[in-house]
């Protein structure tokens, strides 16, 4: 994952290019799930295996800023950078937390969002742990 980091803005041009240029599934309305509506009852009720502790989301802090390269496109305060096309969600948006669960967003980092920049992040540069432990820091961007 070295070559990964050491090129990173250009692997992330990649995904941005891919990203604007794609007429996939693009949902303008950020609170439409990002789920196919085929799977999305399943998913839903998909559970972390693991509890919410200080320290996993300490862990998931580390892959945030870290490894999942998550901080590029979602920036140090989880509002997101702008990007052409279709840009990050908002993870500080309230509304937004409420309406979806972990198992979505599980959904999302094993599949990313097609028609986005949004990238497969379980499974590539992190693995499933890891992806759980992130989405428990994504939680704690609600509301600030
Ligand atoms: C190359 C830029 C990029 C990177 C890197 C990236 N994201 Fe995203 N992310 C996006 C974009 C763009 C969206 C908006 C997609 C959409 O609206 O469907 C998004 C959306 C999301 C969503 C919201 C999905 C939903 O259901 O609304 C989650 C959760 C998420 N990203 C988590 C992560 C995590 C965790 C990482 C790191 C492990 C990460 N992202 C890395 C660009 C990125």
């Amino acid at each position: 994952m070295f070559f990964l980091k050491k090129n990173m803005w250009v692997w992330v041009a990649t995904f941005l290019s891919i990203g604007s240029q794609s007429t996939l599934a693009f949902h303008k309305d950020v609170y439409e799930p990002r789920v196919p509506k085929t799977i999305i009852a399943q998913e839903q009720q998909v559970k972390s295996p693991y509890p919410v502790t200080p320290e996993r989301i300490e862990a998931g802090r580390k892959i945030y800023f870290g490894d999942g390269l998550c901080v590029t496109c979602h920036s140090k305060d989880g509002t997101g950078v702008t990007l052409p096309g279709h840009s990050p969600r908002d993870f500080t948006d309230v509304k937004w937390q409420k309406l979806r669960t972990d198992g979505e967003l599980m959904w999302v980092l094993k599949n990313g969002s097609p028609g986005t920049g949004m990238p497969v992040r379980v499974g590539t540069d992190i693995d499933e742990e890891d992806g759980w432990n992130v989405i428990q820091y994504i939680r704690t961007f609600e509301g600030k």
